[in-house]
């Protein structure tokens, strides 16, 4: 292939993002560049979602929009790779026959050779089970923080959700080679971590679990701060929260998605707790962390979620005061169980009890950051805003806009000088 200039677009999570950052590890070793206009590709890549229906909406409607190039140019690769690759498969084709090639999450290797060679197999979406085991270059955007990746797959089937018919079954990367990348990263000055996987705290490398793979990251010497996202309540053991108090660069956050308020609804869902043994969790955080944040995500209209269903999750909202949420309208997936369920919400209910959900918490977010004004908190600068300001963020993940110049990849004392609704002003010390 004579092209060398690559455009990607990234939809969905940070399990996403982290697959188009070594995506572009793939095409920069072998002479690509990255281009922000896809009119400047030899290859478009599209890294899609297929989470919920908008995202899948968002990504055809991008794909419509490059049809026109590729007439203009025979010679474009169009590729999609990422959920709704591996979910359509061939069955992409024939919406788009233009679609040079499809590369499902475990399959992103395949372009080292797509980019050198015409291939004659288009789709390459089999299950690969050794994924855990190969090793990606990663082109990261960045400069302080870096997302590692140590689990790979999901085995939790809520009803609601595609991700296990995306991204298959769980597979934990070996230790040795996520504390080698660490370590590399810290060589190269990245000072914060995030540990990545659908369920991070299923992690499992022989006798290691995820509480002692943060064990192990946390003395590797540079890293300043380790995140970890996602965590499942199930999973969430005693063990990680003493570990979390233990280790001094385990950032004072969790994402603990709570889903539902109502035991029926969280049944239905297949999440396998109560919301009263996800309560008693964010008790033993909050005692062991007393500064600990809390986040969360919120499905709202599940099928057969009433008006009292719907009552306990804004009960729970107001119970556990999380420091923030991402709260979305239930959307069908095909395939998963929850699509074979009856008693369907309607959209018009699902829009209300979302703007419901979204204002309540919005109040409660509002008042926790206030609760900072006149505190001194550790911030590591991260870079700046549309504006110029300075940003970097709390130990706790909440945002700090910054007036005077400061180095990036540093961490400052600042006291907080004023809370809005997503951020947080304040002077160095
Ligand atoms: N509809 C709406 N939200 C969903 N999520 C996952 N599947 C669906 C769906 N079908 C939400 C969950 C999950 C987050 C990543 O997206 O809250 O935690
Ligand atoms: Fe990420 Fe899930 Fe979207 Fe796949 S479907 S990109 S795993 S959010």
């Amino acid at each position: 292939m004579q092209g060398r200039a690559v455009y990607i677009k990234t939809f969905g999570c940070q399990m996403n993002e982290h697959d188009s950052e070594r995506m572009l590890g793939i095409l920069e070793s072998k002479g690509f560049i990255e281009v922000d206009e896809p009119k400047y590709a030899d290859i478009i890549i599209f890294n899609t979602c297929a989470i919920r229906e908008k995202a899948e909406q968002k990504f055809m409607s991008s794909l419509g929009r490059v049809k026109y190039l590729k007439k203009k140019n025979p010679e474009l690769k169009i590729i999609i790779s990422g959920c709704i690759a591996q979910l359509q498969s061939e069955h992409l084709l024939n919406k788009a026959p233009y679609i040079n090639y499809i590369i499902g999450p475990d399959n992103l290797h395949i372009l080292a050779n797509i980019a050198e060679n015409e291939l004659p197999q288009k789709v390459f979406t089999h299950e690969n089970t050794d994924m855990a085991n190969i090793e990606l270059p990663v082109v990261r955007k960045a400069p302080v923080k870096a997302w590692v990746n140590i689990i790979y797959g999901c085995n939790n089937y809520c009803a609601y959700c595609i991700v296990p018919y995306t991204r298959g079954r769980e597979r934990s990367r070996p230790m040795e080679r996520v504390i080698e990348e660490v370590k590399a990263l810290a060589e190269q000055g990245y000072k914060e971590i995030t540990l990545l996987g659908q369920n991070v705290n299923s992690y499992k490398d022989k006798d290691v679990d995820f509480p002692a793979l943060l064990e192990e990251v946390n003395k590797i010497e540079g890293i300043e701060r380790i995140r970890f996202v996602t965590s499942h309540p199930k999973d969430l053991s005693q063990q990680l929260i003493k570990t979390m108090k233990d280790c001094n660069k385990v950032c004072e956050h969790i994402h603990l998605p709570l889903q539902a308020g109502s035991n029926k609804i969280l049944k239905l869902m297949n999440r396998k707790y109560t919301y009263e043994e996800y309560l008693e969790k964010v008790k033993l955080l909050r005692e062991s962390i007393p500064d600990i944040s809390i986040t969360s995500e919120i499905i709202v209209g599940f099928p057969q979620e009433t008006d009292k269903d719907f009552e306990k999750t804004l009960n729970a909202l107001i119970e556990i005061q999380f420091d923030g949420i991402f709260a979305f309208k239930f959307s069908m997936r095909p395939g998963t169980t929850a699509a074979s369920l009856d008693g369907h919400i309607s959209n018009d209910i699902k829009t209300k009890r979302l703007s419901t959900i979204l204002n309540i918490q919005d109040e409660i977010t509002e008042r926790k950051n206030k609760s900072l004004e006149g505190t001194i908190q550790e911030v590591l600068i991260e870079g700046k805003d549309e504006e110029g300001l300075i940003i970097g963020r709390t130990k706790t993940n909440k945002i700090v806009k910054i007036s005077s110049e400061l180095q990036c990849g540093k961490v400052f004392k600042v006291k907080i000088t004023k809370a809005n609704r997503h951020t947080l002003e304040g002077n160095v010390l």
